[in-house]
């Protein structure tokens, strides 16, 4: 175990130790913000809505490289970010010589007129320069993705816009890849001396990092708030100031994040991120995608994860009506073994679920519907993007020689619970 969480800031790994000054539920903005060399980075409204504190962070993947996400530095805390990289609008000019030189995102917002208020403008570049390192040529349809967690009330997105696709030409070359080998050295070296996190203070934090771990740390700590991408927790420390006394964070937990797809079924890890769910489901499960592409913003996806919308047991979590429809089962485990739960049978009351005490959600189990099974998601919010949902429906329909032989209608928002309509499914069951 640890006390301590290393990241690289500023191309130098940076250690922290925590004290009185910063906690395990500082959030990045927060540590950021006393920096003084980083003040770009703003709060416009801590919950994740305006995407003004939106910071970039690098991490290895699997093919020892590193993948740049977008994130509301807002709602990260601290020991998330240990073993990655912060990037900050205060790293994307370099120097040549003694010439400053933009990025080329930062010049084509100079050259668009893209850049309005300083308050927006820093997390505006960091979507961008995330949208420029993942997609060579975005489509109209994923910049507007990228760019909806990004609020400006002067309203002026169309030069923004603009920028965007101009400066996403360069297949993400930049001087972050003439460093990158360097990056990659200073996260082998932190990854190497890395041991789960512990920091048992006037708050405790735990960092497991495999789920044999966590059943332990759960099953001490029943009353500890676990945390998969805090986009549900943060907001009762920025929003409700409330100190939370013990945390099991589950989000470096490898083995929660894996997918396997086979002919049949797709198993997602519930520490997934809702992002990565919305690739895979894109060709194998499309009312997943469609819930998911009016969900909170890229942001927001980057960070939430299966686990989260479930464990939170919302009336109005979106991916409840969705997995209602598909023909989905949940599997919880704890130190004790695992078992299944049928997801319609996993909400009991507002906010109350199957769950027991000891038990983590661990996978999202999804069957694959048959070839005469149709199932659709619909959302109804004030706006499209970036809204919670005032009703959502997860709808599935089998029809067999033009009868209906199955159906879920299924509601969020309309009870404590997602709810099917039991009646009108028996109603229309058998009919044409
Ligand atoms: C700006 C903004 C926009 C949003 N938009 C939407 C939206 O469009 N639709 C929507 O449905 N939600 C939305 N949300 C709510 C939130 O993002 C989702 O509920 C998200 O899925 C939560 O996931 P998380 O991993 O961040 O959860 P966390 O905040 O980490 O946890 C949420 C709850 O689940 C529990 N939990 C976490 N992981 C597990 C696990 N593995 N097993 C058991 N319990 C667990 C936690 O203890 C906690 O009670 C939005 C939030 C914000 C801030
Ligand atoms: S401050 Fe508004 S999204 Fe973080
Ligand atoms: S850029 Fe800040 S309000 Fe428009």
């Amino acid at each position: 175990m640890q006390q301590t969480i290393s990241f690289v800031l500023d191309d130098k790994i940076q250690t922290l130790l925590f004290d009185e000054v910063f906690g395990p539920t500082t959030t990045v903005l927060n540590f950021l913000r006393k920096s003084a060399e980083h003040k770009g980075v703003k709060e416009g409204c801590a919950e994740g809505d305006c995407g003004a504190c939106t910071v970039v962070i690098g991490e290895l993947n699997s093919d020892n490289k590193i993948t740049y996400k977008a994130m509301d530095s807002c709602l990260v805390f601290l020991p998330m970010i240990h073993g990655k990289q912060l990037v900050t609008v205060e790293n994307l000019k370099h120097k040549k010589g003694n010439q400053e030189i933009l990025h080329p995102v930062q010049q084509e917002m100079v050259d668009c007129n893209g850049s309005q208020c300083g308050y927006c403008t820093p997390g505006i570049i960091m979507s961008m320069f995330s949208l420029y390192k993942n997609e060579n040529k975005p489509t109209q349809e994923s910049i507007d993705d990228a760019l909806t967690g990004n609020l400006c009330r002067c309203t002026g997105y169309k030069s923004i816009v603009e920028a965007a696709a101009k400066a996403c030409v360069y297949d993400g070359k930049d001087h972050f890849d003439e460093n990158e080998k360097q990056i990659i050295d200073l996260l082998h070296q932190i990854k190497s001396e890395s041991k789960s996190i512990e920091i048992d203070k006037k708050q405790k934090y735990f960092q497991p990092k495999t789920k044999a771990e966590a059943f332990e740390l759960r099953e001490k700590m029943q009353n500890s708030v676990l945390l998969s991408g805090a986009t549900d927790v943060a907001l009762r420390v920025t929003k409700r100031h409330e100190v939370l006394g013990e945390i099991i964070d589950l989000s470096n937990i490898e083995e929660l994040k894996k997918c396997i797809i086979t002919d049949y079924v797709i198993k997602f890890g519930a520490g997934m991120s809702l992002e990565e769910v919305k690739k895979i489901s894109k060709s194998e499960l499309p009312a997943l995608y469609e819930t998911l592409a009016v969900f909170g913003s890229r942001q927001i996806r980057t960070l939430a994860t299966f686990g989260g919308n479930l464990g939170s047991g919302s009336p109005i979590g979106d991916t409840l009506p969705t997995l209602m429809a598909y023909d989905t089962e949940l599997k919880l485990q704890s130190k004790d073994g695992d078992r299944i739960v049928k997801m319609n049978k996993f909400l009991l009351g507002y906010r109350q679920t199957e769950r027991k005490p000891n038990e983590i959600i661990t996978s999202v189990i999804i069957n694959k519907p048959s070839v005469n099974t149709q199932v659709k998601f619909y959302k109804v919010s004030k706006r499209k993007d970036l809204d919670i949902s005032t009703v959502s429906a997860g709808f599935s329909v089998t029809l067999e020689k033009n009868k209906v032989t199955a159906i879920t209608l299924a509601f969020g928002g309309m009870a404590a619970i997602t709810k099917c309509a039991t009646e009108a499914e028996v109603f229309l069951m058998g009919s044409d």
